[in-house]
Formats: structure tokens, sequence, C-alpha cells
């Protein structure tokens, strides 16, 4: 990792491994931990106590600001194995960056990149051997930041903890999803908090998209919270559609998670000449591209997710079948070298593999 000034880190490894008891072969997302987890606590902006410690319960009490008030904001990002073995991570500076803008947003504290990326690479090395290496598997890595004083006022906390830990995991969706346009629900507007990952930008989500799955789909499409028009995010993901040899994806208009797997299939693409365009789309424009037959390709892009690909689209009980998964040129490719870019299968031109 870049060269860092040296942060003392206290380090309490645990005795009792629970890595054999990991079926790496049959991994749920979210289910299984790593063995430690770095914590780090904040007083009136000052970070102090950093440490490694074994993956645990940590102890709340019941008037802790952050469950009630949602002062609470996470990160999702992965590590990797290069094809020796040692562990990588992809892009972790964005993520820093992404957790800083959505603590600013919180009225949180931004945390020092020193302290970020140290803690972040002492736990990946020490737990490095959680990386699993099977195709389409990771280390999921959970940073998050949470308020933490005891009060029940309404005012932002002076005291807040930032802990990260870890978990292997293989395919977010193990298969293609059916999504519905939601007409009802909001996930974000002008001046809220869309662009921050803040807890609370979940929660929100949990009923809508229950709704969708009683009605038979596996997630929502988010759309604009005026007309109810334009596509924005789709569950836990960002979009991107194929109309004819083009790519669309909504456009970073202040409500739009700016995904760090966004921003790499537009670079990834746009390097190989192929055109991205960043803007607002509305569902009348993907009907009628779906209409002539020229709606090539639709999916989610996201850390877990990677790419999500979408089968079907329904808007108001109309469904748009997109081609089967095997013809989809766009989000194959993407698939195909963002797997082997962030396990060194293949060069890494744009700088976004970071040995730990
Ligand atoms: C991620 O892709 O890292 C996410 O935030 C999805 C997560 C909510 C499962």
């Amino acid at each position: 990792m870049q060269n860092t000034s040296a942060i003392s880190i206290k380090i309490t490894k645990t005795n009792h491994s629970r890595i054999e008891q990991c079926d790496f072969n049959n991994i749920q997302f979210g289910t299984i931990f790593a063995d430690h987890m770095f914590r780090v606590d904040c007083t009136d902006g000052q970070w102090h106590d950093p440490q490694i410690l074994p993956y645990g319960e940590i102890s709340l009490s019941p008037s802790l600001s952050a469950l009630h008030y949602g002062q609470s904001i996470f990160e999702g990002m992965k590590a990797f194995k290069d094809t020796q073995g040692a562990p990588q991570l992809f892009r972790p500076a964005d993520n820093w960056k992404r957790l800083n803008q959505s603590a600013q947003r919180m009225a949180m504290p931004t945390i020092p990149y020193d302290l970020f990326m140290q803690g972040l690479g002492t736990l990946v090395s020490i737990d490095q051997n959680w990386i699993p290496t099977k195709e389409g598997s990771a280390l999921y890595v959970r940073p998050f930041m949470f308020a933490t004083d005891d009060f029940v006022g309404v005012r932002p906390s002076r005291h807040f903890s930032f802990i990260i830990f870890c978990c292997p995991v293989n395919s977010y969706y193990p298969k293609p999803i059916h999504v519905k346009v939601e007409q009802k629900y909001v996930r974000a507007f002008d001046g809220g908090i869309g662009t921050a990952k803040a807890a609370g930008n979940y929660g929100l989500s949990m009923l809508p998209t229950l709704e969708a799955q009683q009605q038979g789909f596996d997630q929502i499409i988010w759309t604009d919270g005026a007309e109810h028009q334009y596509v924005e995010e789709s569950g836990t993901t960002n979009l991107f559609f194929v109309v004819g040899d083009t790519v669309l994806t909504p456009a970073l208009d202040g409500t739009i998670l700016e995904g760090v797997t966004r921003d790499s299939c537009i670079q990834l693409l746009r390097s190989k000449g192929i055109e991205v365009q960043e803007r607002k789309i509305s569902i009348q424009e993907l009907a009628d591209a779906h209409q002539k037959g020229l709606l090539n390709d639709a999916f989610g892009t996201g850390t877990a997710a990677l790419i999500a690909k979408i089968a079907s689209i329904t808007n108001n009980g109309n469904r748009m079948e997109l081609p089967p998964v095997e013809q989809r040129k766009i989000s194959n490719l993407l698939y195909s070298e963002l797997e082997q870019i962030r396990t060194s299968k293949i060069p890494d031109p744009f700088g976004w593999v970071v040995k730990v």
C-alpha cells in the first residue's frame, strides 16, 4: 500500500480461529465473519486507541444515539488474492474518500487517510487466509462508523466508533434478476442523502423491496422523486443499460450513490472506445428502445454484486424481457475484465489494484 506515516495499532489476536469451520465452497453472503476486526474511537473530532481485536460483540447502551437518529454510515469494498496468493484491495482510496463524503453529509467526523489505510491493511493482512480464491468470490470488507453518545437529545454526537470487519463472500446475486420499476416509494430527492452511504438509505428500501418480492420480483428500480419517470438505482446497485451500441447510466445528479464499480465500468468501457452516456434516462426511453429491439443489456453494478444482470424490467405491469445473458456483450465483458483485473490475472492499466 502507499507509504503513510506509521500509526501505532494495538494488536490482540484470537487464540481460537474459526477458519476451519468455514466451508469456502458454500458461503452465503454476509453470514460468516473473519477472525478479527479493526476499531478506533473518536471524541470531539480526535481519533484514539486504534486496535485490532478478535471479531465479536460490542457493548452498546440503549441510549446510543446512532440507534435512535441514524448517524451511521458504511462502505463496502473487497480484498482478493493475486495469482501468487498475495492479498490486494480494489480501489480502497475511493472508498475512503466516499466514506468521508458520507461523514460530512451526516455531520460525522472524517477519518484520516493514514488511519483508514493502516487499519484496513493491517486487518486484511492478519486475516488474509480468509480471502477466498474461487472465481467470483472475495473477502468483503465492511468499514462503518456510528454515533456513540449516550444521549437522546437530537444533535450531532460527540463520540463515534469506526470499525472494519470482513466476510468471505460469493456473488451477491447468484442469477439474473427480475426488477420492478418503483412507482410509489422514493429513495432520494434533491438535497437529501441519496449520495451518502448512510444506513437509513438501506433501511428505507426494505419495505418497497419486500413488497416487490411478494409480487415475484427480485429487486426494484428506484425512480426520481418528482415524477417517477427517470431511473436512478436498483436495490444495492447503480444501473446501466445498453441501447444499440451505446451504454447509458444515470448521471450523478445529487441523488445517486457514486459507485466505485460504476466508475470502474465507465472508465473500462471508455478505454475500449465504447460510448458511455451519463445522463437522465426515462422509463419511456427504455420502453421505446425495447419495442424497437434495441435494449440489448441492462445490469446493476456494485461492490457486493459486481455485475448484476437484469433478466426483465416491469413497469406498471408491462414486462420487458432482456436478451439471454450469454448474448450480452457489455455486461459479460465488464464482468470478465473486472474479475481478472482485481485478481491480477490481466494487467491493471488504471492503477486500481493496491497490494496490502
Ligand atoms: C456494496 O455493494 O458494497 C453494498 O453496499 C451492498 C450491500 C448493502 C450489501
